[in-house]
């Protein structure tokens, strides 16, 4: 299946001036979707008329073998190692550092931490991996005897393509992890399904179709809510051992961090499932995604695309690999626009997300490249993309007219209503943020009952991953962040 590389290959080469980095998306955007896509009717011109380019293109492809060579070069399989083998791609000696080849779990432990695996089951089947961090670097042994579990609980969620590791590969003075369980927080992190630690399920295997069969909005209706109240018991279970008392109930409720669709997901969970928001004292969220109108991450270009389900799987596969033909065409063209060497540019998280030469680490290079991306599902790209196709509504997944009516019971999928949102929620988001567009989070501001508030990062180029591996998270995010959240902790 090659008509989708043919299709971007020849608009890129007729319309892409390659001197503006704007231009190169905005140039493509442009004749995918017409400017103003306010109406159905515009939305459905364009679906129709990416169709005709598709059929356009379909044709073109038997002829066009200067297009074919060219697939060929930007198909080649990338190998993620071959910068440590490469000399002249690394002008400077990056340290050694061993979180390369650790897990979550050893890399807690190595830098002096209680650490802890849980394996949690969804609703429907999924085996989960939480990490835990009980208690901080100091003390932790009398901290362990007085009772595990003593502390606000608070859950972290990473991102798409992220895992627990995004939390704690910055290392203890600066991963986000570290620094809330030395302040005495339990810190518990979620794992999504699919990714590298929670990738099994009781009946299915992970080459099973079936097994990718899901977006954000299942790890929101089944994820979530199973760690939470995994989390909640756990504590409960935990503190009744030490009180000796059967009867104690003394955690109800826990708070949340989110970055980037792990924001996503609870306010999908919240508003689906509005008891949820009893258990969630408070959503912090870090770069939150709910509303997409003003995303300038390449997942655009896919927008067009995302209604033909059956043609994308087929041509992306359900799961979504790092090396998959999509992402190593965005590559070559994200290179351009990113000055940076291109192992960095071709990972699919900086295609995705952006790069922010600033504030990138590249010390930690390595570490992020062993663990990131971790994993994710076609279709979780796909609902993303969607939602950038329709106006940017925050709704359900789209199967198509038939499907939908069986499904919700109305033609088109119904939108989340954030009004169901009780929870208190602070949005922390970027100028520079591919995902998270500034005006997108305004929008959510106003329709969220309960924000407590909107902030900006003091950093013009900071971006949407900076907010896991910035040089300066900890200035310039964690340090207000927990001082927040002090207010909703429980003593
Ligand atoms: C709970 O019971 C154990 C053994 O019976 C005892 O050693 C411990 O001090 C008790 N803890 C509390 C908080 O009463
Ligand atoms: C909002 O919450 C109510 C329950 O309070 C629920 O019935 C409804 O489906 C929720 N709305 C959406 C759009 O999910
Ligand atoms: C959204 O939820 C709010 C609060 O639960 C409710 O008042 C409102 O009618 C809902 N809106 C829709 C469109 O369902």
């Amino acid at each position: 299946m090659k008509q989708f590389i043919v299709l971007l290959v020849i608009l890129a080469t007729l319309y892409v001036t390659p001197s503006s980095s704007e231009g190169i998306l905005t140039g493509l955007w442009s004749r995918i979707m017409p400017k103003d896509s306010s109406s159905e009717e515009t939305s459905a011109e364009a679906w129709k008329s990416s169709r005709e380019n598709i059929a356009t293109l379909e044709s073109l492809e038997a002829i066009s073998a200067e297009s074919v060579s060219q697939i060929s070069e930007i198909s080649k399989i990338w190998n993620p190692l071959s910068w440590f083998q490469s000399a002249e791609t690394t002008k400077e000696a990056v340290p050694f550092n061993m979180d390369a080849e650790l897990g979550t779990s050893e890399i807690i432990r190595r830098h002096g931490y209680p650490s802890e695996a849980h394996v949690v089951q969804t609703e429907d089947g999924y085996l989960l991996t939480l990490h835990r961090i009980p208690c901080g670097r100091s003390g932790w042994t009398s901290c362990l005897a007085q009772g595990r579990g003593r502390g606000q609980a608070v859950f972290v969620q990473h991102g798409l393509l992220g895992s627990s590791a995004d939390w704690v590969l910055s290392g203890p003075e600066n991963g986000l992890a570290f620094l809330l369980a030395d302040v005495g927080y339990d810190v518990w992190i979620g794992n999504t399904r699919g990714n590298t630690y929670s990738n099994r399920h009781t009946t299915m295997r992970k080459d099973d179709a079936k097994f990718w069969d899901f977006s954000w909005h299942e790890m929101a209706k089944y994820d979530i809510p199973a760690a939470i109240d995994y989390v909640l018991e756990v504590k409960n279970t935990e503190s009744r051992k030490y009180t000796n008392d059967s009867t104690t109930q003394r955690h109800n409720d826990l708070l949340y961090i989110g970055h980037s669709m792990g924001t996503t997901m609870a306010f999908a969970m919240l508003s689906m499932n509005p008891e949820y928001n009893k258990k969630v004292k408070g959503v912090f969220a870090l770069a939150p995604v709910a509303f997409m109108a003003h995303v300038k991450s390449p997942l655009r270009l896919i927008a067009p695309f995302s209604k033909d389900l059956e043609w994308v799987m087929k041509f992306m596969g359900n799961e979504f690999l790092p090396r998959n033909k999509i992402i190593t065409f965005l590559a070559k063209y994200g290179c351009e626009m990113n000055n940076v060497e291109r192992y960095i540019c071709e990972n699919s998280i900086f295609v995705l997300c952006g790069f922010d030469t600033a504030q990138y680490n590249s010390d930690l290079t390595p570490v992020i490249f062993a663990h990131t991306p971790a994993g994710a599902s076609t279709k979780t790209l796909i609902h993303y993309a969607q939602e950038i196709h329709e106006r940017g509504d925050f709704k359900y997944f789209d199967y198509g007219r038939t499907e939908n009516e069986q499904r919700y019971g109305q033609p088109t999928p119904p939108l989340y209503n954030v009004t169901n949102i009780s929870a208190p929620v602070a949005l922390i988001y970027a100028s520079n943020d591919w995902l998270a567009g500034p005006q997108d989070v305004e929008l959510l501001h106003q329709k969220l009952p309960n924000s407590i508030g909107v902030s900006k990062v003091p950093f013009e180029s900071f971006n949407h991953l900076d907010f896991l591996y910035g040089k300066d998270a900890k200035t310039l995010v964690y340090i207000d962040l927990m001082k927040t959240m002090e207010k909703y902790r429980s003593p």
